[in-house]
C-alpha cells in the first residue's frame, strides 16, 4: 500500500510506505524478535553467499555462516554451483569447519562419512550395521536452491522459494545492464560489530544522516534529498540515485572545484583550471567526457548506460541486509549478518569490485588504493584496521545507537521523508516474519 502526499517528500520518491510498524528499540535488543527473523525471514530470502569467482575448479567450496546455520556451496563437475546445508546427516555434525578450499570428496570428521561433491553420500563405515538399511543411496547431504548470477553466488534455505528472478524484481534489469559479473572483488574487509544488524541497515536506507555523519561525502557527492532519486521497489528492494561528480548545494561553496573533485578530474582527463567558479558543470561535461573515452579506456559499457550512470551513485537496498552501490567503473557491497546468538552483535561485511584497473595496475577501494586482483578476505576484531573510511564512521554511529535502543527513553523512530526506505525496509521484515508463521501454520 502506498499514499500519495500532495507535497513532494524525497525528492523524486516514487512512493510513501506507511509505518505499518513502529520502530522501537527492543526491535535491534530482544531475543525473541532475533528467532523470528532468522526463522521467518532470513531462512526464506534469497541471501548472497559468495562470489562465483572463489570457487572456479569442480570441488572449490565456500561457506557461508548466517545466523545459526552456515551453507556449504560447491562448484560441480559439470560446472554449475549447489548450496547444501553444512551438517553432516548422520548425526549433525557440522561437515566442514573451513571458510573455503578445495577437495576431492567432503569427510565428516566424526564417523568419516565422504560425501562427492554434489552432496551425494558415497561411503561409510560398517554400512551393513545399519537396522534401516545402508546409508548410501538413502542420505545425501540436504540441498537448497541456488543460483550463480551477477558473479554472486545465491541461496535461499526455503525449498519453496520463488526464482532468485522474481525476488529480484526491477533490480534484475539494473544487475544485467551493468554486468557485476565481470567485476572482480578487489577489497574484502570483514568484523564484527556490537549492534544488531539492523542498524547499520537503516542507516543505508538514508542519506539524512551524510552530512552530519560524512561531511567529507560533500565535496562529490549532492547530499540535498530534493534533487535525489529515491524508487521503493516491491519485494522490500529499493534504489537512490544520488546526483555524483559535483559539489553539495549545501556546502559552504559549491562553485568551487574542491581537491576531491579535482582529483577525479584529473583521473578521466578534465582540467579542473578550466572550471573554476563552475563547479556545479563538471557533473554534466564529466557525462559528456566519459562518452568520449569510453573506448580508448576500455568502459565499453559506458556508451550503454544512461547519462546519469556516469557519475552517479546507484545504491541499491536489496532486501533484507544487502546494501550494493554501483559506480561506472565498480560496486562496492556492504552488508550486516545476525550474529548466531546475540542480538546486540553481528557480522559487517565490506566488499569492493572494480572492472580493470585504473592505473599501474591498481584499483580505488574504500581505503585507498589496492591491486587489481582478488583480495582474500580479511577479518580483524572491530577498531583495529579501517573497513572504509566512511564506512568506519557508519559503524561508529551504529555502535553509540545500539547503547541507545536499550534506554527506557527511546519510545521508537520518529522518520522524515528521506528516511521512508527504512520504513520500507521494518514493514518488509514483520511482513515476512508474518507469512513465514502462517506458512508453517497450514
Ligand atoms: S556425524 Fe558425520 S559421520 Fe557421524
Ligand atoms: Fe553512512
Amino acid at each position: 500500500m502506498s499514499t500519495t502526499l500532495n507535497r513532494p517528500i524525497s525528492g523524486g520518491a516514487n512512493r510513501i510506505v506507511p509505518e505499518e510498524v513502529r520502530i522501537t528499540g527492543d526491535r535491534y535488543t530482544s531475543r525473541e524478535f532475533m528467532e523470528l527473523e532468522l526463522d521467518y525471514m532470513w531462512a526464506r530470502v534469497w541471501n548472497i553467499g559468495g562470489r562465483s569467482a572463489e570457487i572456479p575448479e569442480p570441488g572449490d567450496f565456500v561457506v557461508h555462516p548466517l545466523g545459526r546455520d552456515s551453507i556449504l556451496m560447491v562448484r560441480q563437475d559439470d560446472g554449475t554451483i549447489r548450496a547444501f546445508h553444512n551438517v553432516c546427516p548422520h548425526r549433525g555434525n557440522r561437515l566442514t569447519q573451513a571458510r573455503e578450499g578445495s577437495v576431492d570428496a567432503f569427510v565428516c570428521s566424526y564417523h568419516g562419512w565422504t560425501f562427492g561433491h554434489d552432496g551425494t553420500l558415497i561411503k561409510v563405515q560398517d554400512e551393513e550395521d545399519f537396522p534401516k538399511g545402508n546409508p548410501c543411496g538413502r542420505l545425501n547431504l540436504p540441498q537448497i536452491p541456488c543460483e550463480d548470477y551477477a558473479g554472486f553466488i545465491w541461496y535461499n534455505m526455503d525449498e519453496h522459494a520463488p526464482s532468485l528472478e522474481s525476488f529480484l524484481g526491477p533490480v534484475k534489469a539494473y544487475f544485467d545492464t551493468h554486468q557485476l559479473e565481470n567485476m572482480t572483488r578487489t577489497f574484502f574487509r570483514v568484523t564484527e560489530v556490537a549492534f544488531n544488524w539492523k542498524a547499520l541497515h537503516d542507516n543505508f536506507c538514508e542519506s539524512y544522516h551524510l552530512p552530519t555523519a560524512h561531511p567529507q561525502l560533500a565535496d562529490y557527492y549532492d547530499d540535498d534529498y530534493q534533487n535525489t532519486t529515491f524508487e521503493l521497489f516491491d519485494g522490500h528492494h529499493s534504489l537512490m540515485k544520488m546526483k555524483g561528480c559535483m559539489p553539495s548545494v549545501r556546502g559552504s561553496d559549491p562553485t568551487v572545484v574542491n581537491e576531491t573533485l579535482a582529483a577525479e578530474m584529473q583521473l578521466w582527463g578534465l582540467d579542473p583550471k578550466a572550471f573554476e567558479g563552475r563547479a556545479q558543470d563538471v557533473r554534466e561535461a564529466m557525462q559528456k567526457h566519459k562518452r568520449t573515452i569510453a573506448e580508448e579506456r576500455g568502459f565499453e559499457h559506458w556508451l550503454r548506460v544512461e547519462d546519469s550512470w556516469l557519475t552517479d551513485a546507484y545504491h541499491f537496498n536489496l532486501f533484507p541486509g544487502t546494501s550494493i552501490t554501483v559506480s561506472s567503473i565498480g560496486a562496492s557491497l556492504q552488508r550486516c549478518e545476525p550474529h548466531p546468538t546475540d542480538p546486540n552483535r553481528s557480522i559487517y561485511e565490506h566488499w569492493h569490485m572494480t572492472i580493470k584497473p585504473l592505473k599501474d595496475g591498481m584499483v580505488s577501494s574504500p581505503d585507498g588504493w589496492v591491486p587489481f586482483k582478488q583480495a582474500e578476505r580479511d577479518e580483524f576484531p572491530y577498531g583495529t584496521k579501517s573497513v572504509g573510511f566512511t564506512a568506519d564512521q557508519d559503524l561508529a554511529v551504529a555502535t553509540g545507537q545500539q547503547l541507545g535502543f536499550q534506554s527506557r527513553g527511546f519510545k521508537g523512530a520518529y522518520l522524515s521523508g528521506q528516511e521512508n526506505r527504512i520504513q520500507q525496509f521494518h514493514n518488509g521484515i514483520d511482513r515476512y516474519i508474518a507469512e513465514g508463521k502462517a506458512q508453517k501454520d497450514r
